[in-house]
């Protein structure tokens, strides 16, 4: 009996060059499965490319709002910054799309998993490791980086099948989801290069962005965004409204060197819009709501949470443990925050929250405060005790 094959499918040339690879090398029947996680494809083209090429099914998911809730607003809660840059929009969206994957060979009662990913990239980590997790009774393969598969032969391969290759010889490799568009490949690779402007879409350029700043106010609940100047909004149409209003001032450009998994450092270029506002927001809040205990603590908890989501470990033990402090810490994490949008820059420029423990009382400079000064001296005295004594034995011995 032939095998029946569950292909993550994009409507790109490796995906296409992989339905037919797999009906003709492994006689296997192929389901293929595109989800939406917002990147803007044509979801209907994809189904129709998919069909033409002979599949005995295809599923199209509108993941965007699962996505949205279950993915980004958890990133939310934990800063997740990767290298303290880059907000993981691909990453993210891996975890899910295995996971729908999964959802579909299960019903379909298919024996195989597969992607399209190469040998070089974060990607290849994230769907193998969630796959083989989450249906450990399944093949899972990776054709592309498993067969050695160069562009150049796929062409070729493709021209052969017919399989309609995009006359646009495409500039640059694009992915994206509703947190953010990763783009690579091209005149990018010179990391000595500014990006040229028609690599970016969700933003403008900052020079063109509107003379006047804007001021956007963001609404958080348990640590999670839930207002845009003041009006409520529901996950996925809240990402897409900061998306366009940040997008419009410029903000979110990010450009920097990234340390992937397999060791490779690479240039990588980002337009994360929303993701760049929601995210100072919400770090700025966490610092008025907590203690510093909880600050400083809970940096090392983010710093772990985004290196496994990035990882491709959003399904091992420790994500979930890690959640269970985020959670909790979060509770408290409601509030406003300001901030102003001009040309490409970003400033947090208030915050207001009932659980605040900033007590203007304390902190001002008037004399008369509810800040009992006298207590200070003897702190001080105990604070600084050691660094004293060592001070002290030092210049001792430092004597001829
Ligand atoms: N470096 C980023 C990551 O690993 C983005 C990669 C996006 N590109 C891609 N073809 N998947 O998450």
């Amino acid at each position: 009996m032939s095998e029946k094959f569950v292909l993550a499918y994009s409507g790109g040339l490796d995906t296409s060059v992989l339905i037919k690879y797999l009906q003709e090398k492994c006689n296997a029947q192929v389901i293929t499965v595109t989800v939406d996680v917002g990147q803007g494809e044509d979801l209907k083209a994809a189904e129709e490319k998919a069909q033409k090429l002979g599949v005995i099914k295809h599923f199209s998911i509108d993941a965007k709002e699962e996505f949205a809730k279950e993915y980004v607003f958890p990133a939310i809660k934990a800063n997740a910054l990767y290298e303290g840059k880059y907000p993981i929009s691909t990453s993210l969206s891996r975890p899910l799309i295995a996971k729908k994957m999964v959802e579909i060979a299960a019903k379909e009662g298919a024996t195989g998993l597969v992607h399209g990913c190469t040998g070089r990239g974060n990607d290849q980590v994230r769907f193998d490791i969630t796959l083989s997790s989450l249906a450990p009774d399944k093949k899972v393969l990776a054709p592309i980086r498993d067969w050695g598969l160069t562009r150049e032969e796929e062409i070729a391969y493709a021209q052969t099948k017919g399989i309609p290759i995009s006359e646009d010889a495409k500039k640059y490799s694009i992915d994206a989801s509703i947190w953010g568009r990763a783009i690579e490949c091209g005149l990018l690779e010179d990391a000595n290069q500014e990006p040229p402007e028609d690599a970016y879409d969700w933003t403008v350029s900052p020079q063109k962005a509107p003379d006047k700043p804007e001021l956007i106010t963001i609404t958080f609940e348990a640590g999670v965004p839930v207002k845009v100047n003041g009006k409520k909004m529901a996950p996925l149409l809240l990402i897409k409204e900061v998306n366009s209003i940040a997008g419009k001032h410029g903000v979110g450009r990010i450009d920097h060197i990234e340390d992937r998994l397999v060791g490779i450092k690479s240039r990588e270029v980002y337009e994360c819009p929303a993701a760049t506002v929601i995210l100072e927001a919400h770090k700025d809040l966490e610092k008025m709501v907590m203690t510093r205990h909880e600050v400083l603590f809970k940096q090392q908890i983010d710093a772990q949470w985004v290196f496994l989501a990035y990882a491709g470990l959003w399904v091992d033990p420790l994500k979930d443990d890690l959640d269970a402090f985020i959670n909790c810490s979060q509770e408290k994490v409601s509030g406003e925050v300001k901030l102003k949008l001009y040309k490409g820059g970003l400033q947090v420029i208030g915050r207001s929250s009932p659980m605040s423990l900033y007590d203007k009382n304390l902190a001002n400079y008037n004399i008369k405060t509810t800040f009992d000064q006298s207590s200070s001296k003897g702190f001080i005295e105990l604070w600084g005790m050691q660094t004293r004594i060592y001070n002290t034995l030092k210049k001792a011995s430092k004597k001829p």
